[in-house]
């Protein structure tokens, strides 16, 4: 008798943006004429900038001809990418990141769920709340948490992100071994300082632990202060592993590329308490169980990199940061409470209220889909995210209806 791997059961219900867009697709059932405006999960619905389609296409007609075809290209990404991306997204910054510590795959969603295969199933895992979902999920069907009660699964430290912190959460007081981080911060739009970070970095130094920093949003980051990659930061090439995405900077939520850095000197330990590199292992896991991104993709993502690419990927970025802060200004008439909106793509909502509560009322009576903050944890409960990935107009009219709504 075949059983099953009863860490699944664990998990809370459906997957929570499956789960709204069932709930969006009843409530357009209900009401056909009823015209619904989307600020809820982050896909972007601008058009990729000409520069990658132009690559894009070349690439598409070299796959045309037996003389420039390609089959199968390297697992890890082709050179002329990950290049592209070591000289420009970290050297460029004073991050020393070689190409050859460059993953290129098919989605952050992926590189981050997929991650924690190389740890023990008995490792410490401290994960923020509230988080992306897929962080948590993943490792409660690896099965290195307990049940879920009260909101919470047991065995995991969690890393409270409120408004007494400004979103960025304490060091844990107890011992850990894998941190997730997110910054720029999905859902809560927060940012970290550099010290902030350093704090982290020197946290897990200590700790021999590792940090995971899913930094999908950089691109969003206007405040120079800031630190986009973890590897600006001294000392974290042994404790970290950076994951990015062309989804949010370039559009790619359908088209499907990201990178995930792991540097050479990043450690693990076996049982015999002997270090061992996290490199290999990584490179080992996407050899066995990913074949490449394909390469008119690949072409496409290497152009964002051009001096068109970097102009055109900039002012898409700038778009959404404008009816980021469009979002924010009619929050704040409002007289909510809020986070993000500068530097982030998103604006994390105090409601006052129930979170899908104020989802089911800004749907019924808006015809505006948010995410309810309580799908990314307990400390989500009372808030609603407003995601700026939409078109300006779009926007416009969505927070209007909603302080129509409000009214
Ligand atoms: C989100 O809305 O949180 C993200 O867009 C989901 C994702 O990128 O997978």
């Amino acid at each position: 008798m075949l059983k099953i791997n009863e860490n699944y059961l664990k998990l809370q219900a459906s997957y929570l943006f499956s789960d709204i867009a069932r709930r969006v697709a009843d409530f357009q059932a209900k009401h056909p004429d009823r015209e619904v405006i989307k600020l809820g999960i982050g896909d972007v619905t601008r058009a990729l900038p000409p520069a990658c389609i132009e690559a894009f296409h070349r690439a598409v007609d070299e796959m045309a001809d037996d003389a420039t075809f390609r089959g199968y290209g390297p697992e890890q990404g082709y050179g002329f990418l990950r290049q592209a991306i070591a000289e420009h997204d970290f050297q460029a910054r004073g991050a020393e990141i070689s190409a050859d510590e460059i993953f290129v795959s098919d989605g952050a969603k992926c590189d981050t769920g997929n991650i924690q295969e190389l740890f023990s199933t008995d490792a410490r895992v401290a994960i923020p709340d509230p988080v992306y979902p897929v962080y948590l999920d993943t490792n409660v069907m690896a099965g290195r948490t307990g049940g879920f009660r009260d909101g919470r699964y047991q065995g995991i430290v969690y890393l409270d992100s409120t408004r007494e912190n400004d979103y960025v959460p304490a060091l844990p007081d107890e011992p850990v071994d894998l941190i997730y981080l997110c910054f720029p911060n999905n859902p809560t739009g927060s940012t970290i300082s550099r010290d902030q970070l350093a704090t982290w970095v020197d946290f897990a130094r200590d700790q021999k632990a590792l940090i995971l920093f899913d930094a999908a949003y950089e691109a969003f980051i206007r405040d120079e202060t800031l630190p986009h990659s973890i590897f600006e930061i001294p000392g974290a090439r042994e404790v970290a592993i950076e994951f990015r995405s062309f989804s949010k900077n370039a559009g790619f939520t359908g088209t499907r590329c990201a990178y995930t850095v792991v540097p050479k000197e990043c450690t693990a330990w076996d049982s015999a308490g002997n270090r061992q590199a996290v490199h290999p292992l990584w490179n080992r896991r996407h050899c066995t169980k990913f074949n490449g991104v394909s390469y008119p993709v690949q072409r496409a993502a290497e152009a964002v990199y051009s001096p068109e690419g970097q102009a055109q990927t900039r002012e898409l970025v700038d778009y959404y940061l404008r009816n980021a802060d469009h979002i924010a200004a009619a929050v704040k008439e409002l007289g909510f409470t809020f986070v993000g909106g500068a530097n982030s793509p998103y604006i994390w909502i105090w409601g006052d209220r129930d979170s899908w509560d104020f989802f089911d009322l800004l749907l019924d009576r808006a015809g505006v889909v948010c995410t309810p903050g309580a799908g990314f944890g307990k400390c989500g409960q009372g808030y609603i995210r407003l995601s700026a990935f939409n078109s300006h107009d779009n926007v416009v009219r969505a927070m209007e209806r909603i302080r129509g709504a409000l009214a």
